[in-house]
C-alpha cells in the first residue's frame, strides 16, 4: 500500500478519493493540501485523512507519491516541487501547459529517479481497449482515416469557477484533447503533423451554477479550433474541437480502415458501446464493455452532450494504481511522462498552426503504451 498525497482540492478531488477507496488495492490517500485551507479541510474531514499544508505535504517523509490535481496553469511548478521532494508525481491533464516545461518534468524524474505520470486514464478503460484490441487484431484492417470531435456549449454551465477553461492554458484543446489524443496515441501510435484553423464564437462567457452565477467571464483564447493529424502510421484524422456549440449529432472517434469501420466510445469516459461495420455499407455491430472490469457502470449522470450515455463507467485513478504497480516493478507506466508529452506537444502544435496558419510537424516521439489487458487490470483492483 503507497501512501499518496493530494495537492489541489477542487471539483476533481473527490472521484479521486472516492475511488482510491472503494476500487484500487495498490494505494492509500493519507493526506491532502490546498492553497485554499478551508478546500483541503473539507476533504481532510470527509475522508478522514491529514490536512496539511502545501510545505508540509511535499516534506512528510510518510508520503512516497502526490496526486497534483490543481489548474492547468499550475501544474508545472506543482509537479516540479513534487518531483524536486524525490515523490514520485502524478497530475491531472495536462502535464504543463508550455511543452519546454513537461520536458523539464520528464528530465527532473528521471535526474531524481522517480516517475512522473499524468491523466487522462480514460483510455486505460474497456471502451479505448477493447478498440485497441480489435484494431491489434486487425478486425478493421489499417486504419486509414478518422474524425474526432467534442463539442460543448461551455464548462461554465455547470462549473462554479469557470475562468481557467477561458484563459491561457484552458480552451477545448488543452482541456479535452488529452482525452482525444491519448486515446489515438494509444490506438494509432504517434502523430508526425498537424495543420489547423481556430476562432472564438463569443467574446464573453457567463457563469451558469454556483455562488457566482450570473458573473461574466472574458474569453482571452480560441475555443473552436478545426485540425488535420497526420499519423506516424499514415493515418489521417480530422479534428473537431469547440466550446461554441448548443448541440450536435456528431460522434466522439470514428475510425476507418481499410477492411471497416469502428465508432470508439467518448475517451473522457473509461466504458461505453463500440460499433463496428466489417462490410462495404453494412450494419454496425454492437459491442458492449458493459460486463468488464473497467466498463461497469457506477455513475448515474444528466449530461448536456447528446451522444452522452446518462450511466456511464468512472474509474478514475486506475492510472494512479498502474503507475505504482510499474514502479514496484521498476518498469514504464502506460500514463506516462513520455506519453503526455507527446499529447502536449499535439495540442501545442495544433494551436500554434492555427495562430501562424502553417502546418507544424511534432517535436517529440512516444511508443504506444503497451494493451491493458484485464488480467492486468484485475491485479489492481480490490476483490
Ligand atoms: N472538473 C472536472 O470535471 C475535471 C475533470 C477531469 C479533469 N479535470 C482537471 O483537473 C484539474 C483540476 O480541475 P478542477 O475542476 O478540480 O479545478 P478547481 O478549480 O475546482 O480545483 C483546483 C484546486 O487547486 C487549488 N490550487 C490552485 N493552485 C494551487 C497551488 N499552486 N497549490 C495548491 N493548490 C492549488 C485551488 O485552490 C483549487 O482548490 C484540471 O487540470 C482539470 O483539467 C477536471
Amino acid at each position: 500500500m503507497m501512501k499518496v498525497g493530494v495537492i489541489g482540492c477542487g471539483n476533481i478531488a473527490d472521484i479521486y478519493f472516492k475511488n482510491s477507496k472503494q476500487y484500487f488495492n495498490n494505494f492509500e490517500i493519507v493526506a491532502c493540501a490546498d492553497i485554499k485551507e478551508e478546500a483541503s479541510k473539507s476533504f481532510a474531514e470527509k475522508y478522514n485523512v491529514r490536512q496539511l499544508s502545501v510545505d508540509d505535504i511535499l516534506a512528510d517523509n510518510e508520503i512516497e507519491f502526490i496526486i497534483n490535481l490543481t489548474i492547468p496553469n499550475v501544474h508545472y511548478e506543482v509537479s516540479k516541487s513534487i518531483l524536486e521532494s524525490k515523490k514520485h508525481s502524478y497530475s491531472e491533464k495536462p502535464l504543463s501547459i508550455e511543452f519546454d516545461d513537461g520536458k523539464k518534468l520528464n528530465e527532473l524524474a528521471e535526474n531524481n529517479n522517480v516517475y512522473v505520470g499524468c491523466a487522462p486514464d480514460t483510455f486505460l478503460g474497456a471502451g479505448i481497449q477493447t478498440a485497441r484490441k480489435l484494431i491489434d487484431d486487425n478486425s478493421i484492417g489499417k486504419v486509414q482515416l478518422g474524425s474526432i470531435s467534442m463539442a460543448v456549449p461551455g464548462h461554465e454551465i455547470w462549473h462554479p469557477n469557470p475562468d481557467f477553461y477561458y484563459q491561457y492554458g484552458g480552451g477545448p484543446i488543452l482541456d479535452m484533447g488529452p482525452y482525444y489524443f491519448t486515446a489515438l496515441v494509444n490506438l494509432l501510435g504517434p502523430v508526425a503533423n498537424v495543420e489547423s484553423k481556430i476562432k472564438a464564437v463569443y467574446e464573453k462567457r457567463v457563469i451558469g451554477n454556483g455562488d457566482r452565477k450570473g458573473q461574466e467571464v472574458k474569453v482571452d483564447i480560441p475555443t473552436s479550433i478545426i485540425s488535420h493529424l497526420e499519423f506516424k502510421s499514415g493515418a489521417l484524422i480530422d479534428a473537431f474541437f469547440s466550446f461554441d456549440v448548443w448541440k450536435h449529432n456528431k460522434n466522439h472517434i470514428e475510425l476507418y480502415g481499410d477492411k471497416g469501420s469502428l465508432n470508439v466510445p467518448d475517451p473522457n469516459m473509461f466504458g461505453g458501446q463500440l460499433l463496428q461495420c466489417t462490410s462495404k455499407g453494412g450494419e454496425w455491430e454492437s459491442i458492449p464493455t458493459s460486463h468488464m472490469n473497467l466498463g461497469k457502470y457506477n455513475i448515474e449522470k444528466n449530461h448536456e452532450r447528446i451522444n452522452e450515455d446518462p450511466t456511464v463507467a468512472n474509474y478514475r485513478g486506475v492510472g494512479v494504481a498502474e503507475m505504482i504497480n510499474a514502479i514496484g516493478k521498476g518498469i514504464k507506466n502506460r500514463c506516462s511522462g513520455e506519453l503526455s508529452l507527446h499529447v502536449l506537444d499535439i495540442m501545442d502544435s495544433i494551436l500554434e498552426s492555427g495562430k501562424n496558419n502553417k502546418k507544424i510537424n511534432l517535436r517529440s516521439e512516444c511508443e504506444m503504451p503497451q494493451y491493458f489487458s484485464e488480467e492486468e487490470n484485475n491485479t489492481l483492483l480490490k476483490g
